[in-house]
């Protein structure tokens, strides 16, 4: 492999294909032009038009794994300019050979990009994304992505289809497991922590070119279904939607994925308004849009486009820059160019960002710099890596409920302990969904991760129970056996990594199939019983939370799942995570989300005790959840004192501190992740009832107080006026600090009009 790889980069220094060195781009470059415009310039300047839409198609790799079946771009079609990038064409020895063609036997030899998803790790795979915005630890989320980076990077990647950052609020869609779930305060954060981690500032080589996907509004998919009509106000657009893409240009993102779904009848891959305008206009991004998977070709199905040649149009005169998969660009516009159907401007546009991604990735002077094969074996699910995807993964756990300290499990006192689920041992549930190069073999399983733990002194049994999601109960016998064997009983449960993700709706998010008469049945075996829950989006468990005292929620953790699960049951680690989404009681209440608006008749409890009947409720259920966002456990017990705002008065320009104290009053130190909700109580428009403003996640050892500094800058009290200008308006505001959204100690102060 090595040598294949001198030898490469040996050839580069001999002419190439017939043309004089100094016609090639890497010579010119070389030779001095360093100026990345006029290099861009003379370039296109040499470029036919079908070389331009070569440079604008991206066809699928052999390694992809996505979407309906495509045919794979090969290399006949690199060595004749057809090609700009690749999805899914990974591996230091074939990004070579692949770039070898590209750079030595087509005309202009132009490097080619190689670009895939690499969501939440390449082979070293972390929690999946939603369980990694549990850790609500911008720290550790960025330290994945760096990771990622690292080990794709070295395997010949340059680009990475994440982060997602739509906001999802609705669990029925199944790619809530692919983002930082309902909040755009977290999702601001988290989009921020993502780009910088996966994209450095882009001059080393193993840093690479990140997409904050996928734009816009996907995650409002109309009743959960994948693919499905995003209909909403400008303001919820605006408030709620646009603002992580817009965390993420200002964090320097390069490149944003165009979203399946329509908006407001306009699908997304032909809305010149968003794209072209929002986007670039409004938010200066400079950066390249990249298609979805035959996002083009789509746009006839939305019945916008006759054929190939409107579809193609529509989106490049949209601003999709790049087609992937559709291969529409390259066959169909060549002639709609020279029927001045298009601009041969915009086509140049398109080109220009292309380029300009490979000048900045410096491809044009060294195309090899990412395929190094020894880097690869070097650089790939190292020690340190599996360590600190442990650490991310135990910090990912969610302690939903843990009546009489079920948990931590005794350890030295555990005789013997059952294992119990059809996710206690399941090697490729533990990657989650887009994991990647990850591997089932890479992964440790709750139940090794226990035996290693507990050693020799416990004798763990195993039985499975019942399968994910069939209806054959003829388990259930052995698993109440190895229950009442044992001296306590931990389930494995939940849902499988495929059944959240891309095309994976649901409209039952409960337990699937017998796995709550699986609990139920083992429950009654008379043994303490605790639940692990795995999951890639909010279920409805509220069964469950009456079956059993204590519940983990454990999302999809990863190739480190079983260790950090056993750190977290055995107490070796004092769990901290908090749900990035809200989990409901059930279906018929989503969407279901904490910084809902009060309306005009808010849920009112009358003398009685009864709920007033003319409010905005259900009757036949509460509107509260089951667990809100910001909702998480510790070992240990936290108070918080009120927050205290430095100033009463406030400028409406100005910046306000709040302080906030917590007391570890337990007896084990833990984190927890304090949180700071701000409400402006009287507006012109509407406000939620509060809104994440901050978040620190702090170690604190027994007893120990610390006392926590939150800003909150004009933005952070601003909102879109009538106008859809943003703006702080005089006033009352509350401050409400605490361990989730429920948070109850609260504060004010007054905004003023002209100063203090
Ligand atoms: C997904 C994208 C992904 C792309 C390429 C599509 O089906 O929607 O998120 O980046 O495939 O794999």
């Amino acid at each position: 492999m090595r040598a294949l790889a001198v030898a490469l980069s040996a050839s580069l220094l001999t002419a190439t294909a017939g043309l004089a060195v100094a016609d090639t781009p890497k010579a010119a470059s070389k030779a001095g032009a360093r100026d990345e415009a006029a290099f861009i310039e003379a370039l296109l300047g040499k470029m036919t038009l079908e070389e331009k839409l070569g440079q604008l198609n991206q066809p699928p790799g052999p390694d992809n794994r996505t979407g309906p079946q495509a045919e794979a771009g090969g290399l006949d079609q690199v060595r004749r300019s057809e090609v700009g990038s690749f999805l899914g064409l990974h591996g230091a020895a074939r990004t070579c050979q692949y770039q070898k063609v590209a750079v030595e036997e087509s005309r202009l030899g132009i490097p080619l990009l190689f670009a895939g998803d690499v969501i939440h790790g390449f082979r070293t795979i972390f929690p999946q994304s939603i369980g990694e915005a549990a850790t609500f630890n911008p720290a550790a989320v960025e330290k994945s992505a760096r990771i990622a980076a690292i080990e794709a990077t070295a395997h010949g990647f340059h680009w990475t289809f994440a982060p997602m950052v739509d906001i999802a609020r609705d669990p029925r869609w199944g790619r809530m497991s692919e983002g930082s779930g309902e909040d755009v305060y977290l999702g601001n954060v988290l989009a921020r922590a993502r780009v910088r981690g996966f994209q450095g500032d882009l001059k080393r080589d193993d840093e690479m070119l990140a997409t904050a996907k996928h734009f816009v509004a996907y995650g409002a998919a109309e009743a959960g279904r994948d693919y499905n009509v995003a209909d909403m106000s400008e303001r919820t657009l605006r408030e709620v939607y646009l603002p992580p893409f817009q965390a993420a240009v200002d964090a320097g993102v390069q490149t944003v994925m165009a979203s399946f779904n329509e908006v407001g009848g306009v699908p997304m891959h032909a809305n010149g308004p968003l794209i072209n305008g929002v986007l670039r206009k409004e938010w200066g991004f400079d950066g390249l849009v990249v298609s979805d998977y035959t996002g083009v070709w789509e746009l006839e199905k939305h019945g916008i486009a006759a054929d190939d040649t409107a579809a193609g149009i529509l989106a490049l005169d949209a601003g999709v820059d790049i087609d992937m998969v559709s291969d529409i660009y390259r066959k169909s516009l060549p002639a709609a160019v020279r029927a001045g159907k298009l601009s041969q401007k915009t086509v140049d546009e398109a080109v220009r960002r292309v380029l300009r991604l490979k000048y900045k990735l410096g491809l044009f002077d060294d195309p090899y710099r990412f395929c190094n094969v020894e880097r690869e074996q070097a650089r790939t699910l190292t020690p340190e890596f599996r360590q600190a995807a442990r650490e991310v993964a135990r910090e990912s756990l969610v302690l939903l409920k843990n009546e009489g300290n079920a948990l931590p499990l005794a350890k030295g006192k555990l005789r013997k302990l059952a294992v119990i689920g059809p996710l206690a041992d399941s090697h490729p549930d533990m990657l989650g969904n887009w994991a990647g190069d990850g591997r089932p073999e890479d992964t440790v399983t709750p139940l090794q991760g226990l035996r290693t733990a507990l050693g020799s002194a416990t004798q763990v049994s195993y039985a499975k129970g019942a399968s994910i999601d069939g209806k054959d109960t003829s388990g259930f016998a052995d698993a109440v056996a190895a229950a009442r064997n044992a001296d306590a009983v931990v389930m494995f449960i939940g849902e499988s990594a495929a059944m959240s993700g891309e095309a994976s709706s649901r409209t039952d998010i409960g337990l699937p199939g017998v796995q709550q008469q699986l609990v139920e049945a083992v429950k009654a075996a008379g043994k303490p019983v605790v639940a692990v829950v795995f999951s890639g989006r909010a279920l409805t468990i509220e069964p469950l939370s009456k079956t059993v005292p204590a519940i983990v929620a454990a999302w999809f953790p990863g190739v480190e799942a079983g260790n950090a699960i056993a750190d977290v049951l055995l107490g070796d680690y004092n769990p901290a995570g908090r749900l990035p989404v809200t989990f409901p009681r059930s279906v018929g209440q989503i969407p279901l989300y904490y910084d809902h608006k009060n309306t005009g008749r808010p849920i009112r409890i009358n003398p009685d005790g009864k709920e007033e009947k003319y409010t905005s409720r259900y009757l036949d259920s509460p509107n509260t959840p089951l667990y809100p966002f910001g909702w998480g456990l510790s070992y240990t017990t936290f108070r918080y004192d009120a927050p205290k705002p430095k100033l009463a008065k406030i400028g409406a320009g100005d910046t306000q501190q709040v302080a906030v104290t917590v007391t570890n009053t337990g007896t084990r130190a833990g984190d927890e992740v304090v949180q700071l909700y701000v409400r402006d109580d009287v507006s012109s428009v509407t406000r939620p009832l509060r809104q994440l403003r901050g978040f620190q996640r702090v170690h604190l050892k027994p007893g120990e107080s610390k006392t926590l500094d939150f800003t909150l800058k004009p933005d952070d009290l601003a909102f879109l006026g009538l106008d859809m200008r943003k703006r702080v308006e005089p006033g009352t505001f509350i401050v409400f600090a605490g361990g989730s959204s429920d948070a109850s100690q609260q504060a004010q102060f007054e905004v003023v009009a002209q100063g203090r």
